[in-house]
């Protein structure tokens, strides 16, 4: 199915399943500990082996010899094997910037240079820790981002310019002119990866936990030089990504590689101590924003110029893009600054850009409207656009910014707010309120599905689709009730096996709005075959109750057909789409409490408004909504993946050295979803909300406590120590 024009009317206008209430169909599973997570599916393969790995213990140089032979001799040790023997292997992707394993080279500290296969965890770890490595070791060159950035930041080739900053900046009654920091974060996810591969007569399976199927699946044929269809991944649950998933990691390929040497099944999770450097982060920036604006508050000139450490070939925190589209001015320059760094690999973190921008961005704006005597709410209503500021001839399809803005407002008790900083008190308490706006893109991806209608009138949905904790399992299973007229109960989802059709998988905020519209194919395509079943016209059928409506009988699915009816189909985008800008966005509001005595920072109320056209699901949205701002109350307060720069890699390596909130650090939440329709969107007319429930969290917390201390905060996190 093309989707070349914006949504007329349809089904789902009146719908019945698709955005209605509906608990986690996997939610009794994960409760009771009984859905199988990648580690533990023991009835998967025979005679699984426990791989466990060997990491560098330097950023940058080559191997210059390892010795296994102890290693080797311990009792259980079926094999070790090491990347210098194995050889440079091709790189999985394009969007995988280290090595994962292979060579003497060693592009980053905590590489994979070895896997140990044993009988058991113990004895594979036991071994593990005897393989001695010599190393040549290669100088690390600076990693001061600040000197990094001073020598740039002047630097404005190539700059996406439109009018003339300079001259307007120059010429503005009001202007700011400030720098903030955000530091490198851990994705930090529940679930560390891990893998279980085995081969099959050339053939490889890997039973993994990864958000994007078919790309994994092109991963590790490019890596092991197969054809894609000799690889099955297949992942079911996930406990987690953030964006450290998209990318097959060196667990997939040290149990591929493990597996296929041995000649039985071998499964490898990277202990909670591997992930911060083996895997991926989001790398810290120097951000600087300019703004000019008339007396009145409208904006004349707005810059914003940042920089971000990438390793060879990265592509570092883009903390800048949100900033050419969110509001508007007539002069405006972007600019984004890499500079290279021996440090591990930087890659997409849950909103990677956005996240780290609108820390910045929503932190200016705020410094702004106080510069200008405005209300922060007035200040963003008057600089709103509808039209993309760097192209007015490109509209944005749907765009209630202003409505998240004053309904927020009003459901917050914005205007109750005291305006003067450090001035309202409760006992040890100083009180404060903050605001900030948030931003995404809406972006939609091919997508496909198989579904069966059996011949006792259930409906299967397959598809290579992800839930990595968002609730695809369950949209998915609104989504085809709705068209075949039953209801979530009778469909059950099948989802994470690339022997299923392609789908979006979970990335970028795409995977409900894409992998929703690609079931809505197949089921619409199910529709007719059962026409053709039938030998009706599909026109004249209607679906409702379990059954099909002819003009003068209701025939129910069950019993339909004595065998399995099977219809499959995908979506695809248009390039309408791109005419327009699709995007979401936000507004939060928070309270927080500032203690006088110690700096301490307690939240003490949150609440979000999301413009993301059709909520599919309000449970499973608003779940995603509260969890990105949990993770912007870790950004505001405690995420800080501070680097060891004499040694080129994050000293902390569990979650009691990279600090996250616990519950007792959250709050009330509160979610409002305006629930509107973008026609321009998919045939649903939804966006995704996962990634813009995180955007401009940080900001808003950074504002309230502002406004509690009197105190401008413009480095991340907001700890008590910057207050002195
Ligand atoms: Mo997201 S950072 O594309 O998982």
């Amino acid at each position: 199915m093309q989707f070349n024009t914006p949504a007329g009317q349809n089904l789902f206008d009146d719908a019945k399943v698709v955005g209605k209430p509906t608990t986690r169909i996997d939610g009794p599973l994960k409760v009771t500990g009984t859905a199988p997570y990648a580690y533990e599916r023991h009835d998967v393969a025979e005679g699984q082996l426990v791989g466990y790995p060997v990491l560098a213990t330097i950023a940058k140089g080559r191997i210059t010899s390892m010795d296994t032979d102890t290693a080797k001799a311990m009792p259980g040790v079926l094999d070790v094997i090491t990347a210098p023997e194995v050889g440079e292997m091709p790189s999985p992707s394009d969007m995988n910037v280290a090595p994962l394993f292979g060579g003497k080279e060693i592009a980053q500290y905590h590489q994979a240079i070895a896997v140990v296969v044993a009988e058991t965890f113990e004895q594979a770890r036991a071994a593990a820790a005897k393989v001695q490595t010599e190393y040549e070791v290669d100088e690390i060159g600076s990693l001061d981002l600040q000197a990094a950035w001073e020598d740039v930041m002047d630097d404005r080739s190539d700059a996406t310019r439109v009018g003339d900053f300079e001259a307007a900046f120059e010429s503005a009654p009001v202007t700011i002119d400030k720098t903030y920091t955000t530091p490198s974060h851990s994705h930090a996810m529940m679930e560390p990866p891990a893998s279980i591969a085995q081969w099959d007569d050339g053939k490889l399976t890997v039973w993994t936990s990864n958000q994007m199927i078919e790309w994994a699946q092109a991963a590790l044929a490019k890596t092991f030089e197969l054809d894609a269809e000799d690889v099955r991944v297949d992942s079911p649950y996930i406990g987690g990504g953030f964006g450290v998933k998209l990318f097959v990691r060196s667990d997939a390929i040290l149990a591929a590689q493990a597996a296929r040497r041995v000649g039985q099944a071998v499964k490898v999770a990277m202990p909670r101590p591997m992930v911060m450097n083996n895997t991926a982060h989001r790398a810290s920036t120097i951000q600087r924003i300019r703004i000019g604006a008339t007396r009145d508050g409208q904006i004349t000139a707005i810059a914003h110029e940042a920089i971000s450490h990438a390793m060879e070939g990265g592509s570092g925190e883009n903390a800048i893009g949100q900033t050419r589209q969110f509001y508007a001015g007539d002069n405006r320059l972007i600019k984004m600054h890499l500079a290279t760094m021996a440090l591990p690999e930087e890659n997409a973190m849950r909103a990677p850009g956005e996240a780290a921008g609108l820390m910045a961005l929503e932190i200016a704006m705020d410094e702004m409207a106080e510069e200008l005597g405005m209300d922060p709410v007035a200040f963003r209503v008057m600089n709103d656009t509808q039209v993309d500021p760097e192209d007015p001839d490109k509209p944005f399809s749907e765009r209630n910014f202003v409505e998240c803005l004053e309904r927020g407002a009003d459901a917050f008790g914005w205007a109750d707010r005291n305006t003067a900083p450090g001035a309202t008190r409760d006992g040890d308490w100083l009180i404060g309120h903050g605001l900030a706006g948030a931003y995404r893109g809406g972006p939609a991806m091919a997508s496909g599905a198989r579904i069966r209608l059996t011949p006792q009138g259930q409906v299967i949905v397959e598809t290579a689709m992800t839930d990595i904790g968002t609730g695809s399992y369950t949209i998915l299973a609104q989504t085809a009730a709705e068209v075949l007229g039953v209801t979530a109960e009778d469909v059950e989802v099948r989802l994470g096996d690339s022997s299923y059709p392609d789908s979006a998988g979970s990335g970028g905020q795409w995977g409900a709005a894409s992998s929703t519209a690609g079931v809505y194919a197949a089921a619409v395509a199910m529709r007719q075959a059962i026409a053709d079943h039938l030998g009706k016209d599909v026109e004249d059928l209607s679906f409702e109750d379990a059954s099909v409506r002819t003009t003068d009988k209701q025939i129910p699915l069950a019993g339909l057909s004595d065998t399995e009816i099977v219809a499959e189909d995908s979506i695809e985008f248009g390039d309408f789409r791109s005419e327009q800008v699709v995007s979401t966005f936000g507004a939060h509001f928070v309270e927080v409490g500032v203690n006088a005595y110690t700096g301490e920072t307690r939240l003490r109320r949150m609440l979000a408004v999301c413009d993301a056209g059709r909520i599919l699901n309000p449970i499973t949205a608003r779940s995603q909504v509260i969890g990105g701002m949990v993770m912007g109350v870790g950004a505001a307060l405690m995420e800080d993946a501070a680097i060891d720069t004499a040694r080129g890699f994050f000293p902390a390596h569990d979650l009691a050295g990279y600090e996250v909130p616990v519950h007792a650090d959250i709050p009330a939440q509160e979610v409002i979803f305006l629930d509107t329709l973008d026609p321009a969107s998919t045939p649903l007319k939804a966006k995704g909300v996962g990634e813009l429930g995180l955007c401009g969290v940080a900001a808003a917390v950074a504002n309230a406590v502002y406004n509690a201390t009197g105190v401008r905060v413009r480095d991340y996190p907001v700890t008590l120590d910057r207050f002195i």
